[in-house]
């Protein structure tokens, strides 16, 4: 009988194990699961995690191969592409001749309109009510109220062009980012 029974305390003892793993199992999976968004947020985008971010579309909605770009355009080109959310996003070309770490959103921060680049100003020239922004989008006049909003623009290892979300301060007023 003492056999049965202990017999039988093993199936429970097995039963009882396969609950705690599970239980384990669903603890640990929710808690990694919690941390994943915490612990992309600090990979770098140039790490391959390009967490949160699109590539770069040119007009034709192909993805940017940044080679070819770079080759293509000359030292400070802006060129428009689709970027975070479909926004119109200008990739900037350095003056010698790399793609610029950041991007700039084209939408005017007055009413909304998309800012054309205009090279010979070296400014971006706002059509609807003439706002105008300096060549890395700081507002230079009204009525916009505010800069252009940045995005960090990486280089992935596919020779791609990774759009991501500019939360730290703004480079060009040493402000926090008004758009994050
Ligand atoms: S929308 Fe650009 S100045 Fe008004």
């Amino acid at each position: 009988m003492a056999q049965v029974s202990g017999s039988a305390d093993v199936p429970d003892m097995g039963r009882r194990q396969f609950m705690n793993l599970l239980a384990f199992g669903t603890i640990t999976g929710t808690f990694v699961g919690a941390l994943y968004p915490i612990v992309k947020f600090f990979i770098p985008p140039s790490s391959g995690g390009v967490g949160g971010g699109v590539t770069a579309k040119d007009a034709l909605g192909n993805d940017i191969i940044v080679s070819s770009f770079v080759a293509s355009h000359s030292s400070g080109d802006r060129t428009l592409a689709q970027g975070l959310k479909g926004d119109p996003t200008y990739v900037v070309i350095t003056e010698d001749k790399a793609i610029a770490d950041y991007g700039i959103n084209a939408v005017c921060t007055h009413l909304g309109c998309v800012v054309p680049w205009n090279a010979s100003e070296n400014k971006f020239m706002c059509p609807c009510h003439g706002s105008q922004y300096n060549n890395e989008g700081k507002v230079v006049r009204g009525p916009a109220p505010l800069s252009l909003a940045l995005v960090h623009a990486t280089v992935t290892e596919d020779d791609k062009l990774s759009f991501t979300q500019w939360t730290e301060t703004d480079f060009r007023t040493g402000e926090a980012p008004w758009w994050a």
